[in-house]
């Protein structure tokens, strides 16, 4: 078997195949590629890759053929940092772990996160002040790794690790792609000094919450690190302490630069879109009014969601990866054991077929008659199959909830002169910059 049959998208060149094209504009490349064909052959270097462009070949790799595919190529480097937590093992390891995690994103467990994340965006609102200059990507990045280790960690244990995770974290995340596509013989090179000293005091840091958690007796705590510590499956055993690092390792890299690009970039939208700003605020003003967010508020703000669904349409995760691991024929194509897939829902879900004028703003795409008139597929912004994002309502807690806190008392608006924010990639389409003012409203 071979991929021979499989167009090769245009824009190679000899010996380095798409890499000059990838790395002027891998966005646009991602965007345009559907009109190539429902699945893409991409060379990086001489090594092959391939595209699926089109929702129904995305649905078998992801979903219908999953069995046949483990994570890819980009996995095995990030594994040096985050080992095989949930988002990188494979097979009966990634099934146990993902039942024995389950739980910790109940109802029950997320009414609790709820109140420690309303609490933070409430301090969040508090810090401001009047004609105050932000970059909301920046403000939003501290935010959601704070607010993610203030769930992650017991309070009192936790406060040392939250201060290191939220200066190393960041520098981490900044170099991790890169990381992941150098050749592993450029490790010892002066460029990941600073990554390197980052890497090895998070990783320290966590060690140090596992243990002191541990010896504080976990049970019945109802932070997630004490909930990793105390379940055990069918046979009773539970996570080793390595297992518990990597688990939380994995869950910071997963959940914070992924909301933090949410958030900003929804104040961004808001900020162009008065209309839509003031049928959110009328919205806020209605269920919730004066008192602070709270779990059943996030149900009751439709008007919201639709904005963060169009938000993480516009800008969700950039690049999924899969590898083969027995012959499998996606969208009638035959690819061998061991063949590299990418997939982008940042190029799904601006697909003009899919879409209507992709690139413009329009959070009235998500109105219910019109979502049901979409097939499912069309719109995974969590992914799916079995490896769809666990913490897809905690992020969307913590997303509906910091909006609805911080939009009723300060209007943001873009700084005077500022440039627009583009588009920077790591896992997420994430701004650079969103450079604003923030303004107190009148109402307050
Ligand atoms: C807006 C925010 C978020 C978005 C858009 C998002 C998106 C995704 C996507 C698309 C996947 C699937 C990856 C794949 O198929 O290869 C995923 C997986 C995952 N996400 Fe999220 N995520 C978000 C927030 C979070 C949060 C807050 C957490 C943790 C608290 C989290 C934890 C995870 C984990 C552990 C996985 C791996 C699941 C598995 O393979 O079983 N994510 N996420």
């Amino acid at each position: 078997m071979s991929l021979e049959t499989i167009p090769l998208a245009t824009g190679g060149v000899p010996g380095l195949g798409h890499v000059p094209r990838l790395l002027r504009d891998p966005l646009a490349v991602l965007r345009s590629l559907h009109t190539e064909g429902p699945v893409v052959l991409l060379k990086v270097g001489t090594m092959p890759m391939v595209y699926v462009t089109s929702p129904e070949t995305v649905n078998e790799v992801m979903v219908k053929k999953a069995r046949s595919f483990r994570k890819g190529r980009l996995f095995d480097r990030v594994s040096e940092l985050v080992g095989e937590g949930l988002a990188n093992s494979n097979g009966s390891k990634h099934l146990r772990n993902r039942r024995l995690m389950q739980p910790m994103f109940y109802k029950e467990r997320l009414a609790g996160y709820a109140d420690v994340m309303s609490g933070r965006a409430r301090s969040l609102a508090d810090s401001w002040h009047h004609g105050q200059e932000l970059d909301a990507n920046g403000v939003m990045v501290t935010y959601a790794i704070e607010t993610l280790a203030a769930t992650l960690f017991a309070a009192d244990i936790g406060r040392p690790a939250v201060q290191s995770v939220r200066e190393d974290l960041p520098v981490i995340m900044r170099n991790m792609l890169r990381r992941a596509l150098a050749p592993t013989w450029m490790d010892a090179w002066p460029i990941w000094k600073e990554f390197n000293r980052s890497a090895t005091r998070m990783r320290s840091v966590i060690d140090d919450v596992i243990t002191r958690t541990r010896a504080a007796d976990p049970e019945g705590r109802p932070d997630l690190l004490s909930l990793l510590l105390a379940a055990r499956d069918g046979d009773g055993v539970g996570f080793t302490d390595e297992e518990v690092r990597d688990e939380l390792t994995t869950m910071l890299f997963a959940g914070s630069e992924t909301v933090a690009s949410t958030l900003a970039w929804a104040l961004h939208h808001l900020a162009l879109n008065p209309d839509v700003e003031r049928a959110v605020l009328d919205e806020i003003k209605t269920v919730v009014g004066d008192r602070p967010v709270a779990f059943a508020d996030v149900m009751r703000l439709p008007t919201v969601t639709r904005v963060l669904d169009e938000t993480i349409r516009l800008h969700g995760v950039v690049t999924l990866m899969r590898r083969s691991t027995e012959p499998v024929t996606i969208g009638g194509h035959e690819l061998p054991a061991g063949t590299e897939v990418l997939i982008s829902l940042y190029g799904l879900h601006r697909h003009p077929g899919l879409y209507p004028d992709p690139e413009r703003f329009d959070p009235d795409r998500w109105l219910p008659e019109r979502v049901a008139a979409r097939p499912r597929e069309h719109a995974l912004p969590f992914g799916a199959g079995n490896r769809r994002c666990i913490g897809d309502r905690f992020a969307w807690m913590e997303a509906v909830i910091t909006l609805a806190t911080l939009l009723p008392r300060w209007k943001l608006v873009p700084r005077p002169g500022a440039r627009p924010p583009t588009e920077a990639t790591a896992s997420m389409a994430h701004p650079d910059r969103v450079e604003m003012v923030v303004h107190q409203r009148d109402a307050h």
